[in-house]
């Protein structure tokens, strides 16, 4: 790799708000390295780079941890984005606890493994990007922009409010240690996407537009964004 190029890894590029994503920072010249549970997509370029990963195996997540090492030879990773994510109870009202555990499983556990397993790979000046939800907001219960009820599909929201607390406690640990690397969590919009539906009023493109902004810039550390304002925990 030409260690000149900054480098970014997000998971889940091969749709959705990660797709436009890797398109994003390779348009900005970045070197991408891209996840997906099959270890393919549909799109190409010289500086992406594909690694399979299925975020509820502890094996995978080791495998591709090691995929990315020898990808990344001596260099580092600038910028790390936990974009993947699953929505497990999108019809539900009631808490069903398997849902509960594959959910957080995905969007919570195999997120928060995989990146402290590349935190030694992150520049002391790099920055990790979780994407959360509005509906991980306990601050904005009551103002959920898809006319959802505040109860609706409790796996999901349980799940982003708990990785807003990973983004709190990890942004906090490496202040402590004296680690220069920015912790954020970002709050996408509402986006078409297969898990944001048709009716969903932002496209991947645009969301994709101001995570970029934020990621490449250094904010405040530990906190939740939207649009680059502060969003209520
Ligand atoms: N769309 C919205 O309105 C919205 C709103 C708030 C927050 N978000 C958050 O934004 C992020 C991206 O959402 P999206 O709308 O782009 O979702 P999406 O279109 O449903 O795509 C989900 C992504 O997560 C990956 N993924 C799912 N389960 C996985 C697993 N077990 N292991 C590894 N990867 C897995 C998928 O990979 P494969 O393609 O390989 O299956 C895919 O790339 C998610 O964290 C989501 O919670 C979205």
């Amino acid at each position: 790799m030409n260690n000149t190029q900054k480098t970014t890894i997000i998971t889940g590029v091969g749709r959705g708000i990660g797709k436009a994503l890797a398109q994003k920072f390779l348009n900005e010249g970045y070197v991408v390295i891209g996840t997906s549970q099959s270890g393919a997509v549909d799109f190409n370029h010289d500086n992406l780079k594909i690694v399979q990963l299925d975020l509820t195996s502890a094996d995978s997540i080791k495998k591709c941890v090691a995929d990315i090492s020898s990808i990344l030879k001596d260099s580092k990773i600038d910028i790390h984005i936990n974009n993947a994510g699953a929505l497990e109870d999108e019809d539900e009202t009631r808490l069903i606890v398997q849902k509960l555990r594959d959910t957080l499983e995905v969007n919570l556990i195999g997120t928060a493994d995989l990146t402290e397993q590349m935190i030694p790979q992150i520049n002391k000046d790099g920055h990790i990007v979780s994407l959360s939800s509005q509906a991980g907001s306990i601050g904005d219960m009551d103002n959920i922009e898809d006319s959802h009820e505040p109860y609706h599909y409790p796996a999901y929201k349980i799940s982003k409010a708990a990785l807003n607390m990973y983004t709190r406690t990890l942004a906090a640990r490496l202040h402590h240690e004296g680690d220069g690397i920015i912790v954020s969590s970002v709050h996408p919009g509402w986006v078409k996407t297969d898990m944001g539906g048709d009716e969903a009023p932002m496209l991947p493109e645009e969301a994709a537009g101001w995570i970029y902004k934020l990621a490449i810039s250094r904010p405040e550390t530990g906190q939740f964004w939207y649009k680059g304002e502060k969003y209520p925990w």
